[in-house]
């Protein structure tokens, strides 16, 4: 007998979806949708596809091994209206997400290593509050949970004074809330003399800002001049650190690629709304002593800003190693 497997349903990450995202390429009908951000091990996530067969559901999470865990039990659930995405929150609602084009966002126990301290990285903070209510439907549902008392008190001042956000409950949160689907976290909490702290915030008609999605932009390049041979630029090199426009740029390493004659250098580019990890390639063109400075693909790089900036960081740098080297043009954004 033949058996009939379901097809495998592609893997997504920030990295290779749409920016922004369309829907219609990720589901058979076009319905509400609903966010979880931070689904760990995919239950709660599974819930909400189950019990909202009229909205398709959307996973973002930055651990690997939680959505290896829970693609594989989307895989065998067979639900249509369901995918996750490897994906920071952050660079989700900065990316994939258009605003007023959620309904609703489910956040169940971020943060769980909470310290006053760590802001920068907290998932409730002004800044994503701000940009969580811009993605919200008018008439849409933020929903968070926390077991941390000190959390609770931090996300309350913060949700409470949001522009946007009206408290649907009579008291700054519950700390039982009916037919709640309990997460694998809350159950953990529970077991160990923890409670859980409910919000429940509805998106008023309050006009907010709407920053646009940040879209990419074309891949960039520098076209330059040297007399320098890749052995020599690869010899030259060692590490750069620059801040630019907001983007951290680290070019770390630099390879010579001797069969290609091409050299490769190794950059992270951190920016307020996604990080990346990848290679910029240095290759020769036909002109006498021409180079190309561009980005490649590796890792699924994306063409944001900060990529322009590393990519110019790399083309001034090689132009300048000799006297008469000079850039001849540049594919960059101003
Ligand atoms: C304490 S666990 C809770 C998991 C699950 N929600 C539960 O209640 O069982 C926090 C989860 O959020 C994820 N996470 C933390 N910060 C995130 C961010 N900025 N974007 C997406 N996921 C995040 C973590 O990887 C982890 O799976």
């Amino acid at each position: 007998m033949v058996e009939h497997s379901r097809p495998v349903l592609p893997k997504l990450s920030a990295l290779t979806v749409d920016w922004p995202l369309r829907q219609e390429k990720l589901f058979p009908h076009s319905q509400p949708l609903i966010v979880e951000i931070g689904f760990g091990n995919g239950d709660y996530l599974l819930h909400l596809a189950r019990t909202r067969p009229d909205h398709n559901i959307i996973g973002l999470e930055i651990s690997s091994q939680s959505l290896a865990k829970a693609e594989a039990k989307i895989e065998k659930s067979g639900l249509p209206n369901v995918r996750p995405i490897h994906c920071r929150a952050e660079t989700g609602l900065w990316h994939l997400l258009q605003p007023q084009s959620a309904r609703e966002f489910h956040i169940n126990y971020p943060d769980p290593w909470f310290k006053k301290r760590h802001g920068r990285r907290r998932l409730i903070q002004r800044a994503t509050v701000d940009l969580l209510t811009s993605r919200l439907e008018v008439g849409g549902r933020l929903l968070l949970a926390t077991d941390i008392q000190a959390y609770a008190e931090m996300a309350h001042d913060i949700l409470s004074s949001a522009p946007g956000l009206q408290n649907e409950y009579d008291a700054p949160w519950l700390h039982e809330v009916a037919g709640r689907f309990p997460t694998k976290y809350e159950e953990k909490g529970i077991r160990e003399g923890r409670r859980g702290h409910f919000f429940r915030y509805r998106r008023d008609d309050i006009p907010v800002a709407h920053p646009p999605v940040i879209k990419e932009f074309d891949m960039p390049h520098v076209i330059l001049r040297t007399p320098r041979t890749a052995p020599e630029i690869v010899a030259r090199f060692s590490p750069m650190k620059q801040s630019v426009d907001g983007a951290h740029i680290a070019i770390l390493q630099a390879w010579l690629d001797s069969k290609l004659m091409v050299a490769l250098f190794e950059v992270v580019v951190e920016e307020p709304s996604i990080s990346q990890h990848t290679m910029i390639m240095l290759a020769p063109r036909a002109g006498d002593g021409e180079w190309i400075v561009k980005q490649t693909t590796i890792g699924h790089a994306r063409s944001t800003l900060g990529m322009h900036r590393a990519v110019a960081a790399v083309g001034e740098w090689v132009a300048s190693l000799d006297g008469a080297g000079e850039v001849l043009a540049r594919r960059l954004r101003a």
